[in-house]
């Protein structure tokens, strides 16, 4: 038979997309299940981003478009990351308009790796963060984050993790699923350490503006990072975007020059009216608005895990406040059972839609993530259900 390419053999598959067919399955079915599983935010698309895109497909803007992103939106990002982060970025050379956030990845590594780098990545984190360098032909490296230290990897793993084939290190903050995110001092160590060793670090921020405390500090921000940072962002969560598909990578030029070339060739542009609306996005102040309401009701979805946990909680789930994004990570160890078995169980016990934290890695083992970015009322009757499911699991 004529040979595939086998780097797809060492995929895992995405846990997330799995359990959603299941649930789709169960649901056309006829079964009420709640699903918390999936992490697109449950607002429509703010309206006037949706008139902006209107007005400009009216307006002819329906052709290919520039590759690197309209100046418009480059400076809009660039403002962004400036007022956001403190970090000055040239629009015109450090950041390049791409497909999502995952493309601004995938474009990022295809930008600095060769065959057989090797990559250092956090466990547990994002399945796509591992699966890309794989696809690429790099060679993935975990790194432990375990929770007795908060799912941040000790300073000290990263070095244990380091060979002479190490070219880069990804950071994912606030963390999909944990939605930890750590300090300054931590990444100006981190930084220290990739300078010594000459690593890229390529950092996911897509949900860098979901926080529930003090606000991240970006990697891209501490002294001496920016020229070695890679900084992926997207619209799709701080936005409710998801559909849209456009994000950004900001980068040093010679970095974002590959990169470029990347998305020349396997994307030609980003949708002319998708950038148009994502440059309206970023800068009418109603948008910002509508954002802030979005953030505030996941604030008040996560006092609302906590307050039943507070009051209802079971010995044998154990939640921990989530610093940031939107998910809870729940501890589900005592309850002895994989992470698949418990997920797959709630679901056909408790019609509830989870993600096992298996899928993000070996650290996610006996852990479940649940979405907050649902309403109200399926967060609340959901997390009870677990809750009960779990206490009569060992009645
Ligand atoms: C950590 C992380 N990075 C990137 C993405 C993808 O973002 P986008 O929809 O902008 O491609 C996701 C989506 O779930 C994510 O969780």
């Amino acid at each position: 038979m004529t040979t595939l390419n086998t780097q797809f053999d060492r995929l895992r598959q995405s846990a997330t997309v799995a359990m959603s067919d299941r649930i789709l399955a169960l649901k056309a079915s006829g079964q009420p299940i709640l699903g918390l599983q999936v992490g697109d935010p449950d607002f429509r698309t703010p309206a006037p981003v949706v008139e902006a895109a209107s007005r400009a497909m009216e307006a002819g803007l329906t052709h290919y478009g520039p590759s690197s992103g309209f100046p418009d939106l480059r400076q809009a990002i660039a403002a962004k990351l400036l007022r956001d982060e403190g970090v000055a970025y040239d629009p015109g050379a450090e950041i390049l308009v791409t497909h999502g956030g995952i493309h601004a990845y995938h474009t990022a590594l295809q930008a600095i790796l060769n065959p057989g780098d090797e990559v250092l990545i956090p466990d547990p984190s994002w399945a796509t963060h591992a699966n890309m360098v794989v696809m690429l032909r790099g060679r993935v490296i975990r790194v432990p984050a375990p929770p007795e230290n908060g799912f941040i990897p000790p300073l000290e793993a990263w070095a244990q993790a380091l060979t002479p084939k190490t070219r880069a290190l990804v950071l994912n903050y606030p963390s999909n699923p944990t939605g930890a995110y750590p300090t300054r001092e931590y990444l100006q160590a981190l930084q220290a350490f990739a300078q010594a060793h000459d690593l890229w670090v390529v950092s996911d921020e897509v949900y860098g503006s979901l926080y529930y405390g003090d606000r991240p500090t970006s990697a891209g921000a501490v002294d001496g990072a920016k020229d070695r940072t890679l900084l992926v962002n997207s619209l799709s969560k701080t936005y409710a975007m998801t559909g849209w598909r456009v994000g950004f990578l900001a980068a040093p030029a010679r970095v974002i020059a590959n990169a470029l070339k990347a998305s020349q060739n396997s994307i030609t542009c980003v949708a002319p009216f998708v950038q148009k609306a994502a440059a309206f996005a970023l800068t009418d102040p109603a948008v910002q608005r509508a954002t802030a309401e979005m953030r505030s009701a996941y604030g008040r979805r996560r006092e609302l895990v906590l307050r039943i946990a507070r009051e209802e909680g079971s010995a044998r789930v154990l939640v921990t406040p989530p610093q940031g994004a939107f998910y809870f990570f729940l501890d589900c160890r005592p309850l002895g059972r994989s992470s698949v078995e418990i997920c797959e169980r709630i679901l056909e016990e408790a019609q509830v839609g989870l993600v096992p934290g298996s899928a993000f890695g070996h650290q996610g083992e006996g852990f479940v993530r649940m979405t907050i970015a649902a309403s109200d009322e399926d967060v609340e009757a959901g997390f009870r259900r677990i809750l009960q499911w779990a206490e009569g699991e060992h009645r």
